[in-house]
């Protein structure tokens, strides 16, 4: 358990340089498998999903070493196609290793993803895109069993645009034999780098960024480089905490692409934003404005992962606004905690909608942050409300930001951060 301490009320100022994308890092490292050789990932962030994502890899036989945010994956002695179970726990995404494992080893064993803290996160598209290739997979104690005599490419109709379901299609199909189309895939900024990555390794995929991928299978890869996108969640989040405290920050290494709906919601909520090559401009205002209505929508519409970041400013806004998150039912454990803090939100008997009054000053509280992008929401509360405030975190916020009171003191906020593990 560790444990962030806030003294709120310090304006965020100057410039800070945004790390590389979480969720663009773990399906990379799974794909580092399929070469069976080496693989160098430059600007990894140094955060726990990627020491997981890493723990996984030596779990499967693969070397790996780590050099700052260099990461080298010889995946050449990679000899165990069962994901270990403590692992999958720990982080709900290793799913994302089934695509890769089978398409290695052509059979793969992984534990059923337990430990969901946005409600039910089903992956029956995973296992229908794998099926489609020709995957027998079956479900036994707690275990996904999955084995092919061999992988066939296919047409894969995604029913939703899953990020991670599109991932794994993408991870098994790539050595497949023959064509694989993915329709109704998933368009974020991290598809479209994991299909980078995989050109890089001689696959031949196109289509990433757009709702149809195509993959002509190929024989074998070949050892690869490449640098991570930086992380617009990370990025979005910064912005917010600019925003919150009235302050003015410039944000380095982004792809300001990336966050245009984010900047476009901020500039409605009265922030001047301005866009350079990869770097963005945040000014706030006096008093942010509310937003009528926010809808949580797949890329290119609102991310859900800014969703609660958002609740916090919306909290302290002029006027009411509407959330409705359509994506994950239970991502709404920061409302409470908010509340706390002395927001005026009604959350809505569907689960999925919250109306937000704007009061002028949160006032510090001990709360607690109930997952990663939850927990981000209440350190930004806690930067602008009136005097301490704790955010108590079971590692949730650790395992997608890197150093985040580091890099919120280098702006400066009065943010400390003591493990008491
Ligand atoms: C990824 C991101 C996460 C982000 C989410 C949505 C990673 C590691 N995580 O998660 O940060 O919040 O995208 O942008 O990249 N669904 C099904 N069946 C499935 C799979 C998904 O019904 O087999 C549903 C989910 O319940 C959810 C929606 O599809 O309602 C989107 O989920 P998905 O895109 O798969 O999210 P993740 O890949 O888990």
């Amino acid at each position: 358990m560790g444990e962030y301490k806030i003294a709120g009320g310090y304006p965020l100022r100057g410039s800070v340089s945004v790390g590389g994308s979480k969720n663009a890092v773990l399906p990379i490292l799974a794909a580092t498998l399929l070469n069976k050789g080496t693989s160098v990932i430059h600007n990894c962030p140094m955060i726990r999903d990627t020491a997981i994502s890493i723990a996984i890899l030596k779990a499967v036989g693969c070397t790996v070493t780590q050099d700052g945010g260099t990461i080298t994956v010889n995946s050449k002695t990679a000899d165990n196609n069962l994901v270990p179970d403590e692992l999958v726990r720990e982080m709900r995404s290793s799913i994302v290793f089934l695509g890769s494992v089978l398409g290695l080893f052509k059979s793969a064993t992984i534990s059923y993803p337990g430990g969901c803290e946005l409600g039910a996160r089903p992956i029956d598209l995973h296992i229908k895109s794998l099926r489609s290739l020709g995957a027998d997979i079956k479900e036994e104690g707690g275990l996904i069993i999955c084995k092919a005599d061999k992988l066939t490419g296919a047409q894969i109709f995604l029913d939703m645009p899953s990020v991670g379901a599109t991932e794994n299609a993408m991870l098994a199909a790539v050595c497949a034999n023959g064509d694989t189309v993915i329709s109704n895939a998933a368009k974020e900024p991290e598809i479209v780098d994991l299909q980078q990555f995989l050109r890089g390794m001689g696959a031949m995929i196109t289509g990433a960024g757009t709702d149809e991928i195509v993959i002509r299978g190929v024989k074998s890869l070949h050892e690869a480089e490449h640098t991570v996108i930086p992380d617009r969640i990370v990025a979005g989040t910064f912005l917010a905490g600019a925003a919150i405290t009235g302050g003015k920050i410039v944000l380095e290494n982004v792809i300001p692409e990336h966050l245009s709906v984010v900047s476009h919601r901020l500039c409605e909520m009265g922030c001047a934003v301005n866009e350079y090559d990869d770097a963005i401009e945040l000014a706030a205002p006096g008093r942010l404005k509310s937003l009528g209505r926010l809808r949580t929508q797949p890329y290119p519409g609102f991310p859900t992962d800014m969703q609660p970041q958002f609740m916090s400013m919306l909290s302290v806004a002029d006027g009411e606004s509407l959330i409705e998150e359509t994506l994950f039912e239970s991502r709404s454990k920061h409302i409470n905690e908010l509340m706390r803090m002395g927001a005026n939100i009604t959350h809505l008997p569907d689960g999925r909608t919250s109306i937000i009054k704007g009061v002028k000053r949160l006032q510090g509280a001990t709360v607690v942050s109930m997952d990663l992008r939850g927990g981000a929401a209440l350190i930004l509360a806690g930067l602008a409300a009136a005097g301490k405030t704790r955010v108590i975190d079971s590692k949730h916020i650790r395992r997608g930001y890197e150093n985040i009171e580091g890099a919120l003191a280098s702006l400066g906020a009065k943010i400390s951060y003591s493990d008491q593990a």
